[in-house]
């Protein structure tokens, strides 16, 4: 007897050693690690979406569920002039992300940025009157998420159309069209594909005044009857903003909004920016000064310590609330990927994401990974 249950517990010993060592391995993937909790992704530039590169290709493959095209679903990109559609970067992105069986995201429908300047403009370069704009909007919108019905899952319909303090951007869609813009945009994706996820998007989401409007917003396409799925916070992060619990506030106030809430752009600079501005905004622009990039020659460990604490904070505030996230996504795969290089001041070395420029996991990759595994 004493033999039997003496070989019992040797059996479930070795059952949990064998879980954990399980376990130990999904940790090494991100999105097994984050499983039962909310997508994990990556936006995906031309070199990777035409699998050029091959190293990071590995990584998007053994470690995201989720993409998002970086720059090939922009205006610029798709319709650089009226009526010449080019879609052949974003037909491989959404091939590749089909073959990956990944969620697959748009990006973006309509932001002030680049939007050649002949969407606003007549043949004489006076500004178009609100109702060819407002038909320019409906044709590109409908021309693109049509082609892509059934196969991307969700569109960030608009993308930053409001100012930290609240008000509207005085954009050339705001300026003509007035603040409909914003409810057309959701119709016309809404009636190109009526079950694709419908998403507004933006950065300084922590901020007061944005965060209110954000909910107006939402509020007021939902009184409408309108479709809107969900809020994507741009985590364009520094090392000291934006506060966490900032943060946390807005996660809970669109989630109260009845929207899901989803972690977007996520990187965290090692960088001052000049002008001390906590956004995103892509028109900043300073010239270069050797000062103004102290870690050209590689991070100092006291600094990689900081920023892998500000990631562990910010995934203990997603795992915090996960029931409200649907997915977090990281604003590319390398350190030399990123945009941050390269804003607001060209030529920069910057180490926001969470693989480095060796195509290396950061330790930090192991650590948020065990957060979600023992959650
Ligand atoms: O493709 C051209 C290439 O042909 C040319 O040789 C090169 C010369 O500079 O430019 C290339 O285009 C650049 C493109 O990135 C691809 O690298 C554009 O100049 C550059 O402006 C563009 O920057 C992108 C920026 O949005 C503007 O579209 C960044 O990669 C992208 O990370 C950034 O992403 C935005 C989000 O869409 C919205 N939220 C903020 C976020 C960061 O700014």
């Amino acid at each position: 007897m004493k033999k039997v249950v003496l070989f019992s517990f040797s059996c479930v010993l070795m059952m949990l050693a064998v879980s954990y060592t399980n376990d130990q391995f999904k940790s090494s993937s991100l999105k097994a690690a984050f499983k039962h909790k909310f997508l994990i992704g990556v936006s995906l530039n031309n070199g990777q979406i035409w699998g050029r590169d091959t190293a990071a290709l590995k990584i998007i493959k053994t470690h995201f569920n989720s993409v998002v095209a970086e720059n090939c679903m922009k205006i610029v990109s798709l319709q650089p002039r009226e009526g010449q559609f080019r879609f052949r970067d974003a037909d491989q992105f959404v091939n590749f992300g089909e073959k990956n069986k990944l969620f697959i995201i748009g990006h973006t429908l309509i932001w002030h940025s680049q939007t050649p300047d002949w969407f606003f403009v007549d043949a004489d370069g006076n500004d178009v009157s609100r109702e060819v704009l407002i038909e320019r909007m409906r044709r590109h919108i409908t021309t693109v998420v049509s082609r892509y019905k059934g196969r991307v899952n969700g569109w960030d319909v608009v993308n930053e159309a409001i100012l930290d303090d609240g008000s509207w951007r005085k954009s050339k869609f705001y300026n003509i069209i007035g603040e409909d813009f914003i409810r057309l945009a959701f119709e016309f994706a809404h009636a190109a594909d009526p079950k694709a996820e419908l998403y507004y998007n933006d950065f300084s989401m922590a901020q007061e005044g944005k965060r209110n409007a954000v909910v107006r917003m939402v509020h007021k396409l939902k009184g409408l009857g309108l479709k809107i799925t969900g809020v994507g916070m741009q985590g364009h992060l520094g090392l000291d903003y934006p506060k966490v619990a900032d943060f946390e506030k807005s996660i809970l106030a669109f989630s109260a909004a009845a929207v899901h809430v989803m972690i977007t752009e996520l990187d965290i600079t090692v960088l001052q920016n000049p002008g001390r501005s906590m956004g995103a905004d892509i028109s900043q622009n300073y010239t270069y000064k050797k000062e103004m990039n102290p870690y050209a020659a590689g991070l100092p460990d006291s600094v990689a310590k900081i920023l892998e604490q500000r990631y562990v904070a910010f995934f203990k505030l997603f795992l915090k609330h996960q029931n409200k996230i649907s997915r977090v996504t990281l604003w590319g795969v390398t350190d030399g990927d990123s945009w941050r290089n390269n804003w607001p001041v060209f030529g920069r070395k910057d180490y926001p994401l969470l693989f480095d420029r060796q195509y290396k996991a950061k330790p930090v990759v192991q650590i948020i990974s065990e957060m979600s595994l023992m959650e």
